[in-house]
């Protein structure tokens, strides 16, 4: 632990300038993974005390602390006040559908983009709406899940409604069970596009660092979770979470899970495969839907959200997609796992981390038309930025990250400029920057699975 700095490097008396160089960043955390490695190697020291630059902090901090102190205007910290407006599974939904009721209001033809969640119902407000849709699905599968938890705890499927009254015993229908947790009721997506027999989820990150105007810088890079079970929609099969559930902490418990390997691929493997199958277009219509999906969840809490000069978000969106390919929000993690146990997964967190540094600029480093810094590239700044005119591509998703850090456009931000998009023939058969193989075989590459190991013990999700 270093000491605290002195009072001439306290960060009251620090604006980022020409001196920033030669002055001493301060931090405070409790992870202990990828975030404090990212932190450490900037060269900036640990602090306990409230000298801090930046807190990357837990979420519960925010509602306990956040509001009672007097931040100076150069410290950051990583979360919104209201955070869970878009990362509590109620709160997402509702926030999603009234967006999308506004819309219809005004008769803007984007309402009917609006219909990429499953169909959900929060339990026991909306059970009579619930069993009216029950009734119009009978074949469908159920997914019951708390809105609270996080690593697939307390999830459960099923079809008959009959197989959950044993949770309503239980659970908040109970007047006597107060303090019992709220669940979302969904649809289960029960037609997950596969590969090798096996479903997976994908995750992806976006770096918000302003609601007003809303700023959203994407990361090209991110993977896909596999279960560890072939898949298969047999009701028989709906009690076994490894082969329903993506989540690592679940496909640890599995007997067949590949700790070495640890079920997963990049975001770039994933389009190498699917461009070999199905071509640029259908690949990158695909990709590009997955980049709106991620856009259209942030609207809708666009002008709820408590924007602040202090804050900003490194969100971790979990997207699925069906055999026609069509895209679906999971959730949305306002603490997304940043634990590592392979190399792979520790390099693309350290330096997925790093990059969301450089963007948040306590250096004051940037020049303010930057498009892309890293594996990030600005989407979305008041008005869409879309990747530039020569690319073949219209999203960087999936895309290799080039070695430069920072791209920069000379015209306004908002003009259509980005970069380092790879042409078609970068994309083939290719060894990536990391050294796995991306070689097209059909067969899942695995890489890390994720932990979650803050000082305090609380939970991230992976
Ligand atoms: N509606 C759904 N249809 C299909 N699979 C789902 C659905 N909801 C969740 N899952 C699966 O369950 C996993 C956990 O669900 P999620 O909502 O992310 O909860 P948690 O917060 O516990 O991670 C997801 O990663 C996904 O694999
Ligand atoms: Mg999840």
């Amino acid at each position: 632990m270093s000491k605290p700095p002195t009072s001439s490097s306290a960060p009251q008396q620090n604006k980022p300038s020409s001196a920033s160089s030669t002055r001493v960043f301060y931090f405070r955390t409790t992870f202990r993974n990828a975030i404090y490695e990212a932190l450490k190697r900037r060269g900036w020291k640990e602090t306990d005390g409230d000298n801090w630059d930046l807190h990357w902090t837990e979420r519960e901090w925010m509602s306990e602390v956040f509001d009672s102190i007097h931040l100076s205007p150069t410290q950051r910290v990583n979360h919104f006040r209201n955070q869970r407006e878009l990362c509590r599974k109620d709160l997402m939904v509702k926030n999603l559908k009234r967006h999308k009721r506004q819309l219809q209001k005004e008769q803007n033809a984007e309402a009917d983009a609006y219909s990429f969640w499953p169909l959900t119902y929060v339990l026991p407000g909306d059970y009579a709406l619930f069993v009216e849709e029950y009734k119009r699905y009978p074949t469908s599968f159920w997914i019951m899940k708390p809105v609270g938890r996080a690593q697939g705890k307390g999830i459960f499927l099923f079809k008959q409604l009959k197989e959950i009254a044993k949770w309503k015993s239980d659970s908040r229908y109970n007047a006597e069970n107060k303090d019992a947790e709220t669940y979302v009721v969904q649809r289960y997506i029960s037609n997950p596009y596969l590969v090798a027999g096996r479903k997976f989820d994908i995750r992806l990150y976006a770096l918000v660092t302003s609601y007003n105007p809303l700023t959203v810088w994407l990361h090209r890079s991110g993977f896909c979770r596999f279960s560890s079970t072939r898949y298969s929609n047999d009701a028989k099969t709906m009690q076994d979470t490894t082969m329903h559930l993506t989540n690592v902490a679940i496909q640890k418990k599995s007997e067949t899970y590949d700790s070495e390997t640890g079920g997963k691929w990049s975001l770039r493997d994933l389009k190498l495969y699917l461009m070999s199958r199905y071509g640029v277009a259908v690949t990158d219509r695909l990709f590009y839907d997955m980049e709106m999906t991620i856009l259209r969840c942030l609207f809708s809490v666009q002008n709820i959200m408590m924007n602040d000069k202090h804050c900003f978000e490194l969100y971790g969106f979990d997207l699925i997609f069906d055999d026609s390919f069509k895209v679906y929000v999971i959730e949305v993690n306002a603490s997304p796992s940043m634990s590592a146990n392979t190399k792979e997964d520790m390099d693309l967190k350290v330096g997925l981390l790093s990059n969301a540094f450089d963007i948040v600029d306590l250096e004051g480093k940037l020049q303010g038309n930057e498009t892309r810094v890293g594996g990030f590239d600005l989407v979305h700044k008041g008005i869409p930025i879309k990747p530039n005119s020569t690319s073949q591509y219209t999203t960087n998703l999936g895309c290799d990250i080039p070695d430069d850090i920072v791209r920069s456009t000379e015209k306004s931000v908002g003009s259509t400029t980005n970069g380092g998009t790879p042409k078609a023939d970068d994309e083939k058969g290719k060894r990536d920057r990391s050294g796995s193989k991306v070689g097209i075989t059909g067969r899942p590459a695995f890489g890390a699975g994720g932990r979650s190991d803050s000082r305090s013990g609380r939970k991230t999700s992976t």
